[in-house]
């Protein structure tokens, strides 16, 4: 048994079988004090062929090894390509093993489930005060998967206006998954140059009823702020386009200013990079998405919402974009990002 792992080195481990050595004994049992009794031979096993025999360190110390196989917390963070920021607690651990949350299954109806759809109200609520938007959607699996539906959303918003707008602004400093969520909507990505930060000439130049919206991320891929983010919103936002930021940054944001407040329409949380969840080496993920007053109706269903019965799970949207994730999404990392 071998296996050579991504960081290089090369886990080498004999099998049990392979490591016998005749006359070792894994216990030691004191001096019998009574008469020795001699059980049915009917019930003795008979000679185990290659059975391994081994000392009890023997045994501990391969199990002990293999168990370093596992990758977890106490051996390296979760790591996934350019998110840096990492910190993943093993309380968040604690919190997603709860027999109650782990072992719920999600088809649990709505009224043997008020505590998880408890747990995500709260979340989508607390996401809404540190974003400023009103509405959240917990549903998709991966920051790319929330600019997916964030841009399905805008799709949607300019659908039910009339308008057909069929090209997105996106900055030469954005993250690879903007245009290519641009893209998969269907829309044709319009480049903008930016000199490190974005200007508003830049936008002005290229901003007219073809646009459907602005993708930009702030502070951008380079570190930097976009400092002219207000102004850049209202232009777009005269020029009848959305803004959609790729909030995948905010831990630089967070707890000082409010995208939701500075003209954003649609932004996606990492939950990953800013909540401490895991998300790494493909393992499941979560970006919510928050989206401003008028793109409300067109959120992926189910949302859970309150009522004077509790919270329940609300799929009677017409204008919804549809599921984007099955069930409520990944329920378990949203645990750990409430955690
Ligand atoms: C700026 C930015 N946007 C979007 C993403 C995509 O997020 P995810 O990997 O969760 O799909 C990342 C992740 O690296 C990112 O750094």
């Amino acid at each position: 048994m071998s296996r050579t792992d991504g960081r290089g080195l090369v886990l080498d481990e004999k099998l049990l079988f392979e490591r016998t050595d005749p006359g070792r004994i894994g216990y030691s049992l004191p001096t019998s004090d009574v008469p020795a009794a001699s059980p049915d031979s009917s019930l003795l096993r008979q000679e185990i062929t290659d059975f391994p025999e081994l000392s009890e360190i023997d045994v501990v110390r391969h199990y002990t090894r293999l168990s370093t196989w596992n990758y977890g917390v106490d051996s390296g963070f979760y790591p996934l390509g350019s998110c840096t920021m990492k910190y993943n607690p093993k309380v968040n651990e604690l919190a997603a093993r709860l027999p109650g949350f782990a072992e719920l299954h999600p088809q649990t109806p709505d009224h043997l489930s008020q505590g998880a759809l408890e747990l995500m109200h709260v979340l989508q609520q607390d996401l809404a005060e540190v974003s400023g938007f009103p509405a959240i959607s917990l549903q998709p699996a991966a920051g790319a998967q929330g600019e997916f539906t964030g841009i399905l959303m805008i799709r949607a918003w300019h659908e039910a206006n009339g308008q057909n707008r069929h090209k997105v602004i996106i900055p030469d400093t954005a993250h690879g998954t903007n245009p290519a969520s641009a893209a998969l909507c269907g829309f044709e990505v319009l480049p903008v140059s930016s000199d490190g930060v974005l200007s508003k000439e830049a936008v002005a130049a290229v901003m007219n009823e073809d646009v459907a919206a602005l993708m930009v991320t702030n502070p951008n891929t380079l570190g930097l702020f976009e400092s002219d983010i207000r102004e850049i919103c209202e232009l777009v936002h005269e020029r009848g386009g959305l803004v959609y930021c790729d909030g995948a940054n905010l831990n630089a944001l967070m707890g000082i200013s409010r995208p939701g407040d500075i003209g954003i329409d649609v932004m996606h949380f990492n939950l990953h990079k800013t909540f401490s969840t895991p998300h790494g080496g493909g393992g499941p993920g979560a970006g919510p998405v928050g989206v401003v007053e008028k793109l409300r109706a067109f959120l992926p269903v189910p949302v859970v919402v309150r009522d004077e019965e509790g919270y329940r799970l609300d799929y009677d949207r017409p204008q919804s974009v549809g599921r984007v994730k099955g069930f409520a999404g990944h329920f378990g990392i949203l645990v750990r990002a409430y955690t």
